[in-house]
């Protein structure tokens, strides 16, 4: 390690993503493992935007935390058992003081997935850091051969487990499964062949049906699975959906793809549904924005679907072929049913990128 560095300034933008199966359920071993792998489109127009100097230990604090430059302590809770968590895998740490600015180019408590973002590129910010600290760190044992991108993975994992499918362009997959090789528990992989061209260009239109705090948060929806009556049916549909949506995006197969993703929200919902408490997260709009995509797709054919997050926002897929028409749909019969008419762009498939 090399002790005269007086100063390192890196800076990351890291997308979002929107998972197709879904990551429910944790294994009751291990740090933030998942119980059943589950892929995901990254959201390039969703991102966050984070910049890290590392200096020498400032008055034993390990980190500042600034929200677009405004002190922001809300967010230090997170931060604080992040960093935590990972001193263990990055014991150069406790020599400096991290002073983070990190920002949303969507607003926060919108129900996107803001900490996949965040932890996405603060981890990026990390290895990059770490990187240059200590050489290349796939040369390194401390991280046990991993390239760059697998380990801001694999930190980024332990602040927020989908925040570790955000790091790649195309699908990416997190946990073990046959259906692509080199896959996971400790950090995602991309897919590893080629997507036809029906399923390699699809954007996303988050409508935003609440924007409040949900009842239920993720980390707690995860934890109910482990005395779920269905939670070991669920984690092998999911796997079966896993290797079946990896065909289905090989060979271009549409019907199978929307079959699938559509499925996966519902069950993900379900799964809160039946769990003990029990919940709701959907809302009345939630389940009118689904009837309306679905009756679209009857009436015209088109490559249209939803998929839900752990949030009452519904995530409208289509293929970008579509795009007049898809939009010409959510501005005339989907803006009634969200929250003061708002809604989110993004594409799916951009990987994050060095800004500083
Ligand atoms: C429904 O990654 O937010 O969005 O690992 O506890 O931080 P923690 O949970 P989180 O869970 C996301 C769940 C999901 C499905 C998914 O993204 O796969």
């Amino acid at each position: 390690m090399d002790n005269n560095v007086t100063s390192i300034r890196v800076g990351y933008q890291c997308p979002s993503n929107i998972a197709l199966v879904k990551y429910w359920g944790k294994k009751n071993t291990g740090v933030q493992l998942p119980a059943n792998p589950s892929i995901s489109w990254s959201l390039g127009d969703l991102h966050a935007s984070t910049v890290i100097e590392l200096v020498p230990r400032q008055l034993g604090k390990a980190f500042v935390f600034t929200l677009a430059g405004e002190s922001k302590p809300s967010f230090e809770p997170k931060i604080e058992s992040f960093l935590g968590k990972i001193a263990h895998d990055c014991p150069w740490l406790s020599d400096y003081t991290l002073l983070i600015d990190s920002q949303n180019n969507f607003p926060h408590g919108t129900g996107i997935a803001s900490s996949a973002a965040g932890f996405g590129a603060m981890s990026l910010c990390l290895a990059h850091i770490e990187q240059l600290l200590l050489g290349d760190v796939s040369l390194n044992s401390i991280v046990n051969g991993m390239s760059f991108w697998q380990r801001s993975s694999y930190l980024s994992r332990i602040g927020s487990g989908s925040a570790c499918r955000s790091m790649f362009a195309k699908p990416a997959i997190w946990g073990e499964t046959l259906a692509v090789g080199g896959a996971s528990d400790l950090f995602a992989v991309e897919m590893d062949s080629e997507i036809h061209p029906n399923l390699s260009h699809w954007n996303d239109v988050v409508l935003i049906v609440d924007d409040g705090e949900k009842s239920v948060s993720s980390t707690a929806g995860h934890a109910l699975l482990e005395s779920h009556p269905y939670a070991e049916a669920r984690f092998g549909q999911a796997q079966k959906n896993l290797n079946q949506i990896v065909a289905a995006m090989k060979h271009g197969d549409v019907k199978s793809f929307i079959e699938i993703v559509e499925s996966e929200a519902l069950q993900l919902h379900s799964m809160m549904m039946t769990s003990i408490p029990y919940y709701v997260l959907m809302r009345p709009n939630t389940l009118a924005i689904i009837e309306e995509i679905w009756r679209f797709r009857e009436q015209t054919g088109l490559p249209i679907c939803f998929t839900l997050d752990a949030g009452a926002n519904v995530h409208m897929l289509y293929d970008g072929k579509i795009e007049e028409t898809a939009m010409n749909f959510v501005n005339n019969t989907l803006l009634p049913y969200c929250k003061n008419g708002q809604y989110l762009c993004s594409n799916t498939g951009k990987r994050p990128n060095q800004i500083v």
